[in-house]
């Protein structure tokens, strides 16, 4: 069989490491591939004033399948600075490449799923009855809308008058905001649209039914977000009553959902949501689990087939200098395994999953996070494994 060819782009900072370590375990697990660079990140934004080139975008198109380091994203002030002099009379705009990716590819679908390891020191403990110390297993696949609502783009300062106008035109506008003069309002939309938004859902309820997921929890806000929220919602009780009844539908609000992430984490299985709470309510339950060293996510188009798979913590600028890295490579290994489910290599999966899982029980081997050290380079003469230690140490089971 012709190998696959995956196009790895490690973005900034410690996305450079953790990429190739997770490559390592791919390769000592047996799945082969080629592997291509993508040009994205910082360094493109301020030499060639584009974060994510067309040339990155082309090889994606070409080979379907990613593997993504992390980005270093600035606000629009702060990135400005860092452009070479020539472009900065360009009038270029920065915008996220991770965000931009989805868009262009249409992942719609972003699955993040937090399980709790075994023996993890990191996982969450909550007392229980009689000063008891209780640690809940927390077993949650987290379904994100990836490409519409608060991350659209649609967005304005000082409004164009055709839109200020529109929105005169809503009584709600008129009245709380009619008196703030034009160019002191900043306007962020957040649009659902009812297809993205069936896909996401429907997503939801197809990974419950395979995986034996008992609810699906639609977590957003409609009693105040009436329109998107209230659509979202009202669409699960359809989907779920004509496809799915044998899955028990909840509702939370964000906000309590935050509140009962300590409370009852355990109880929840399939969570669904917007752009935005999708992104708060996965880096909540990651924190159960050992935080962003663990937490991993897919992106994908079911019709193309395209797929993007990265840990969902950043690039961690000051770490990526470290004369030794000592960053928790599991994230992206856990994002590549991800990868490896969507081609249909499980089997392959499944053995790196449990390598993991055995070096994180038997707890010899732990990055500094897990050791629960501040994160300064000395960490390794206190103990802590590094990057590549803990990386060996998965492989050593394989
Ligand atoms: C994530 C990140 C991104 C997001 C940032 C880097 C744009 O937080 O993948 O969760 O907000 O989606
Ligand atoms: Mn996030």
């Amino acid at each position: 069989m012709e190998k696959r060819t995956i196009v790895k782009m490690p973005g900034d900072g410690i996305g450079k490491v953790v990429l190739e370590e997770s490559i390592r375990v791919l390769d000592a697990a047996g799945f082969e591939a080629n592997y291509i660079e993508g040009d994205i990140g910082w360094k493109f934004w301020c030499t060639e004033g584009d974060p994510l080139p067309q040339r990155t975008i082309d090889l994606l198109a070409d080979h379907k399948i990613g593997l993504f380091g992390a980005i270093t994203s600035k606000p629009k002030d702060e990135a400005f600075e860092g452009l070479i002099p020539e472009l900065k009379e360009k009038g270029l705009v920065y915008s996220s490449p991770i965000v931009g990716l989805r868009q262009h590819f249409g992942l719609d679908i972003c699955l993040r799923p937090c399980r709790t390891y075994k023996g993890n020191p990191l996982n969450f403990i909550r007392r229980g009855k009689g000063n008891t110390i209780e640690e809940p297993e927390v077993d949650v696949a987290i379904f994100r809308q990836n490409t519409e609502g608060l991350y659209g783009g649609v967005e304005w300062s000082d409004p164009p008058d055709q839109v200020y106008d529109a929105l005169m035109t809503h009584p709600k506008f008129q009245k709380n905001f009619g008196d703030a003069p034009k160019e002191e309002i900043s306007v962020s939309t957040r649009i659902f649209t009812k297809n993205a938004t069936e896909r996401i859902l429907r997503a939801a309820f197809e990974h419950a039914k395979n995986y034996g997921y008992k609810s699906v929890t639609v977590c957003e806000k409609p009693n105040v977000i009436r329109e998107t929220s209230g659509m979202m919602y009202k669409m699960a009780q359809q989907i779920q009553k004509a496809d799915f009844p044998e899955i028990e539908l909840w509702n939370t609000n964000i906000d309590a959902q935050m509140m009962w992430l300590t409370k009852n984490p355990e109880n929840y299985g399939v969570i669904v949501a917007g752009n935005m709470f999708g992104d708060i309510v996965s880096d909540g339950f990651a924190g159960l689990i050992g935080g962003l060293g663990f937490a991993c996510s897919a992106q994908y188009n079911p019709e193309t087939g395209v797929g993007v798979f990265e840990p969902t913590h950043g690039s961690a600028p000051k770490y990526a200098d470290y004369p030794v890295s000592i960053v928790n490579p599991i994230a992206m290994i856990e994002s590549a395994c991800m990868m490896l489910d969507y081609i249909d290599e499980q089997e392959i999966a499944k053995m790196i999953r449990k390598a993991v899982a055995e070096v994180v029980a038997e707890g010899k081997v732990r990055t500094y996070d897990m050791a629960k050290m501040s994160g300064r380079p000395d960490v390794i003469e206190h103990g802590a494994a590094s990057t590549v230690q803990m990386t060996d140490a998965i492989i050593d089971k394989l």
